[in-house]
């Protein structure tokens, strides 16, 4: 582990995928074609005369198919280009099968798309450039982009099937800032002591440095340390509190994750760009500067399993502060009992001492939750509802449930 608590790994450029080259495609491996890196389903032969590895392999692809329409849907207004190469893919057989040798638990179409970026981002040299608005000045219109695609995904292959097996989702989405100002100054107001941050699946780690951001809510005030070098504009709907003038004082801050990415390791920061939906040129500019504040204000960031680790994090708070455990779009990626687990440890804590739990991505009615815990039970409130993108949030009335 490094000075800062950083954990310090070989450089990622070196890892299993071996170091792209200028053309994006991996070192080791060279070129295969799709037939060649994807996985072959054992078959058996079947009475009726179809073979249940087909049947199975029919129904794997049904479903897949059906994760990158939904995706197709939830990019449409957004990312007109993910739109059309998520309902390109979900036709396409070969595509899919390639699609599917992402690892267990991770969300394909991201993976997938996010990929696909990352290999032209490494600079690889294919007329589907031309589609991508932040690789190219003048895109061609994303409809006649299939027979590309597909070209694309044949030539890099490996490359593909590279980081669909050693990737993750982890957009590390810095306009979620914007909503975590209020609700640390919200939590300040209301316990009246410095806070000690745990963020759980913090990515790359760039929420962290939320207090050395400014914020422009529209309010005619622009919020945060004068000498902030990125400025988030929200929309605030609803309710919202009065914005606090300064940003919530911080005691302690660390950052934990299953996978930290270091922006330092070009393969990394690479990865957190191609994350980035390619029309997104705001986001693209929140991640770089963001970037460069961390460089000069590096948070201690642990690589870990933040579940298991909590216990001992939460013993290192300095007395007097209150230790404000958070985890933005992430119960999502942890299983069933992982969640349970965590319920538990903040229950078992807040026996000890009064802590608070925000968090998203729990409970059936979607938002931003806020539990305060201590030795007398825990109250909830349901905060509001956040833009995934963190562009706009919607203040929901308090209505403070005791549990
Ligand atoms: C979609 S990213 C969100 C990153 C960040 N919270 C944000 O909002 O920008 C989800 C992150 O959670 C991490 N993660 C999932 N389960 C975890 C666990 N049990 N412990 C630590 N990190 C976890 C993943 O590795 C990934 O980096």
């Amino acid at each position: 582990m490094g000075k800062s608590g950083r954990v310090r790994r070989p450089s990622r450029g070196s890892g299993p995928c071996g170091r792209p080259d200028a053309a994006g495609r991996e070192s080791a491996g060279g070129r295969r074609g799709l037939h060649a890196a994807v996985m072959v389903m054992p078959t058996v032969s079947h009475p009726s005369g179809v073979r249940a590895g087909d049947r199975w392999r029919d129904m794997e692809y049904s479903a897949l198919s059906e994760r990158f329409i939904r995706f197709a849907g939830e990019a449409a207004g957004e990312s007109p280009l993910y739109e059309v190469l998520a309902r390109e893919v979900a036709e396409d057989h070969q595509i899919l099968s390639l699609a599917s040798r992402a690892r267990p638990g991770q969300p394909v179409p991201n993976l997938l798309l996010a990929a696909v970026h990352d290999v032209l981002l490494a600079g690889a040299d294919h007329p589907l450039r031309g589609f991508y608005p932040d690789l190219t000045p003048c895109p061609a219109p994303p409809r006649a982009i299939a027979a590309y695609l597909r070209d694309f995904c044949l030539q890099h292959a490996t490359a593909l099937t590279c980081r669909l097996q050693t990737r993750r989702v982890q957009t590390n989405e810095v306009q979620r800032a914007a909503y975590l100002y209020l609700v640390f100054g919200l939590i300040q107001e209301e316990m009246g002591l410095p806070l000690s941050l745990i963020e759980i699946g913090c990515s790359a780690g760039l929420l962290l440095l939320w207090d050395r951001f400014r914020y422009d809510y529209g309010t005619g005030a622009i919020l945060g340390p004068a000498d902030g070098r990125l400025t988030l504009r929200a929309e605030l709907r609803g309710q919202p509190p009065t914005p606090p003038g300064r940003a919530a004082r911080v005691a302690f801050r660390v950052g934990v994750d299953l996978n930290v990415l270091d922006v330092r390791d070009a393969g990394d920061l690479r990865w957190l760009r191609a994350l980035v939906w390619p029309e997104a040129s705001e986001r693209r500019h929140a991640l770089d500067t963001a970037v460069r504040a961390f460089e000069e204000h590096p948070p201690r960031l642990i690589e870990g399993d933040g579940v298991e680790l909590l216990p001992a994090l939460i013993d290192e708070v300095p007395p007097g502060t209150i230790p404000v455990v958070f985890h933005l779009h992430v119960a999502n990626q942890m299983p069933a009992s992982v969640r349970e687990r965590l319920f538990e440890h903040i229950r078992s804590v807040g026996r000890r001492r009064p802590l608070v739990h925000l968090y998203n991505n729990v409970h059936p009615e979607r938002g931003l939750y806020l539990d305060v815990v201590s030795s007398t039970g825990a109250v909830r409130r349901r905060l509001g509802l956040e833009d995934g993108h963190g562009r706009w949030f919607d203040w929901l009335p308090d209505r403070s449930v005791t549990l």
